[in-house]
């Protein structure tokens, strides 16, 4: 049993055509090289899923991990549909870095069978290439009216991200100018200067070219929200972290981890992987002995026994979109779409 499981983060293959400086992608070697999860693999995996949850109406899959999941477009389209068949209700989210989109538009959406897809302007080219980009896609910005109906804050951060909604996505989110609009998180330490016990000075290699980004700083002192000051050791992280006990996390060579920072192609994270679906069952791998303590350890709030990745990551970080709002929102926006 997949007791307390709510969402699935999976990687269909390896490859991203970026690598920006912010994400981990830029020490790790995501570009040389495209290397696939088999059908087979997959398939296991989401009916074995299917088998071990009990609530499909509270449940979400994610395409995004540290790939570009639109670089082979024909291929998510084949297995987000795989996905519909066994979870018509579950809700089915993707991120991009909007490369394909800008080049094929429409036809990218065409036959993608996701709820949300959420686009990222990393080369700051403004809310209005977002609206460029939402026709050239096929998209409607939602107007005040849907935003009403669903419970969308008029306002909400709209100086910098669009909403939008389309045939069959019913939530396109646009995040204009993102390397000056967002703060970069600690995701696993990866970008972490752990000789001068501080983060690395980054700047950004897309928009905004050449200036400092921001680091997430959190509060001052800890918060009931799980965050931290990241910019040095001290303080460190004293909050349980529930990521473990609700998701499940796969790389595409079938490496299961705790969370979304940690990953199989990270040294520092080698430690952390839980199991393979390659060669057991999620069911074996998630109430595995290793699996059940750590996450134990950080759910509990043991923090003198965090392990060095959890030690100093501020996750779960306010995410505007928490899982049910979320849900509750798509099944507004799949009801709208009934009645046009
Ligand atoms: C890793 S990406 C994968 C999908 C796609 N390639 C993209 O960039 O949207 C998933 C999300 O992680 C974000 N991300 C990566 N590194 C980050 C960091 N250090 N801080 C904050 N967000 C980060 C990206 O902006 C993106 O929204
Ligand atoms: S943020 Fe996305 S586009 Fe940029 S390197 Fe990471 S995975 Fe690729
Ligand atoms: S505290 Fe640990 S398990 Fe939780 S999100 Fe951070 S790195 Fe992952």
């Amino acid at each position: 049993m997949l007791k307390n499981v709510t969402s699935l983060e999976v990687e269909i293959f390896s490859k991203c055509n970026r690598k920006c400086s912010w994400c981990p992608n830029s020490v790790v070697d995501r570009f040389s090289e495209n290397n696939y999860m088999s059908e087979e693999t997959y398939l296991k995996f989401l009916y074995d899923i299917k088998k071990e949850i009990d609530d499909e109406d509270h449940f979400k899959i994610s395409w995004s991990r540290y790939n570009e999941p639109f670089l082979d477009i024909d291929l998510l389209k084949k297995r987000v549909k795989q996905a519909r068949d066994i979870f018509p209700n579950v809700i089915l989210e993707c991120n991009t870095n909007g490369d394909v989109l800008r080049k094929i538009g429409k036809e990218a959406f065409d036959g993608l069978l996701l709820d949300i897809v959420m686009i990222m302007d990393y080369d700051c080219k403004g809310v209005g290439h977002g609206e460029e980009l939402f026709k050239k896609c096929g998209v409607k910005k939602l107007t005040d009216i849907d935003r009403k109906d669903c419970e969308i804050p008029l306002g909400y951060k709209k100086d910098h991200i669009l909403l939008g909604t389309s045939k069959n996505i019913k939530l396109v989110k646009y995040v204009a100018n993102w390397p000056e609009t967002q703060d970069i998180q600690y995701r696993g330490g990866v970008l972490f200067d752990y000789d001068q016990k501080k983060n690395k000075e980054l700047v950004s290699n897309y928009g905004n070219k050449g200036k400092k980004l921001s680091w997430h700083k959190g509060p001052k002192d800890y918060s009931t929200r799980g965050m931290m000051n990241t910019t040095n050791l001290n303080p460190r992280r004293k909050e349980p972290c529930n990521d473990p006990t609700t998701g499940i996390f796969v790389d595409h060579n079938g490496s299961v981890t705790p969370c979304c920072n940690i990953r199989s192609d990270v040294d520092m994270h080698k430690d952390f992987i839980l199991g393979n679906i390659n060669k057991d069952s999620i069911d074996n791998i998630f109430n595995s002995e290793k699996a059940t303590k750590f996450r134990k350890t950080l759910k509990d709030g043991d923090w003198k026994n965090y392990p060095l990745p959890c030690k100093y990551c501020m996750s779960p970080l306010s995410k505007p979109f928490a899982n049910k709002s979320k849900i509750k929102l798509i099944k507004k926006l799949r009801q709208k779409g009934l009645e046009e």
